[in-house]
């Protein structure tokens, strides 16, 4: 098995613990408030949040998801095309599950990659096969290597728009192009959009609007709405999948949980408000973005360049070997915790969530950029 990010988490937490000030960069947990009106939604729902709700989530808050996103995307989705579960995480399992049922499935997983897709493939006993994305093209993926890597076992593709850790957004026409190519060769083009609020630079296009059969989107409470403990995610995908996961998370959870999905069907009431509340959490990640890539560019560090998502991924210095080294000495001596890039598939840069305070922002990038000749 593959180190976690975890791993590395654990390790700051426990020099917390001996006392020590740490700054975390390490996992893209925003630090961004959750809606103001949260807090009076869950007070409202407190009383009928003690039962289950059904698997596959409460059917008000899929029809409002449905509603939603066909709304957003032009397109016109149903309740049953709608699947939540315990955060985008548990959703992604339990499609994997599903789609590697069937033995000797591939999955196409593009790198640089969030580090659990490879892990639950391997944990599903799946066969990964990594599509590269190269740092001479900014980690942009390319499209013909993607076609080029689909074979008769494929079950499924993973893009994720926008990326994480590379903060690149795929563009529309490739978005249409995959999802064509999904339906054409037969394989589950899984979308994980948990970022798709965070589009700097007005790129994202969901492929919800591409949308057929053999498309499944994934988004989630943590990033959109920075409630990462609450463990709430959603999906739109084709009602058959959805049924099989149903039946699927039936057996290993019964539902997420109830005082989430209650208090969510009533933030759903009011989707100005919401929208409201997306604008500003933009505008914040926008101004650390543009904070962190200004610093770097000035430093003449190489990154690529982040079109959405919270985070920047970053090349070591040529001093160091391998990124674990780098963000060790980081932790070591900086007292700064940043993601090892070995973690997503490539060992010289490392990834650093910029959904902090700003002064911890500035902080974390001056400690850093020592290691540059600065
Ligand atoms: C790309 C990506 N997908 C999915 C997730 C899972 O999010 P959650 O399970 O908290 O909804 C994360 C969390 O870091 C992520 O970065």
């Amino acid at each position: 098995m593959k180190p976690t990010l975890l791993y590395f988490f654990g390790k700051v937490q426990k020099m917390k613990a001996a006392g020590e000030k740490v700054l975390g960069f390490t996992l893209t947990t925003p630090e961004f408030p959750p809606p103001a009106f949260l807090e009076q939604e869950v007070a409202k729902v407190y009383e009928d949040s003690f039962p289950y709700l059904p698997s596959g989530g409460d059917f008000v808050f899929r029809q409002q998801l449905a509603d939603f996103y066909s709304t957003k995307w032009k397109r016109k989705f149903k309740e049953e095309n709608v699947f939540v579960g315990t955060g985008g995480k548990e959703i992604l399992y339990i499609l994997l599950t599903l789609l590697l049922k069937k033995p000797e499935g591939e999955i196409v997983v593009i790198s640089p990659y969030w580090a659990t897709y490879p892990n639950m493939v391997e944990l599903l006993k799946g066969k990964i096969k990594i599509v590269k994305a190269l740092a001479k093209d900014d980690f942009y993926p390319d499209m013909d290597k993607i076609a080029k890597a689909i074979t008769s076992k494929t079950r499924a593709v993973i893009i994720t728009s926008p990326n994480n850790p590379t903060g690149k957004v795929i563009k529309e026409k490739d978005v249409k192009f995959l999802a064509d190519l999904a339906k054409k060769k037969d394989f589950v083009l899984i979308c994980d959009e948990v970022y798709e609020i965070y589009n700097y630079d007005n790129l994202y296009v969901s492929a919800l609007k591409y949308f057929n059969k053999n498309v499944f989107c994934v988004f989630s409470a943590s990033k959109t709405y920075s409630l990462c403990g609450w463990r709430l995610g959603w999906s739109v995908g084709d009602k058959d999948i959805i049924k099989e996961m149903i039946g699927i998370q039936s057996e290993a959870t019964t539902s997420p949980n109830s005082i989430a999905q209650l208090a969510f069907r009533n933030l759903f009431k009011d989707t100005k408000r919401l929208e409201t509340y997306f604008a500003e959490n933009m505008a914040r990640g926008k101004e650390r973005r543009d904070l962190a890539v200004a610093a770097f560019k000035k430093a003449g560090v190489e990154y690529a360049h982040p079109e959405g998502c919270i985070a920047i991924f970053v090349k070591i210095p040529k001093e160091f070997d391998n990124a674990y080294d780098f963000c060790t000495e980081l932790l070591k001596k900086e007292k700064i915790s940043m993601a090892p890039g070995e973690i997503f598939g490539e060992k010289k840069y490392f990834r650093m969530n910029l959904a902090v305070s700003i002064t911890n922002l500035k902080e974390g990038l001056r400690r850093v950029l020592k290691y540059y000749g600065n």
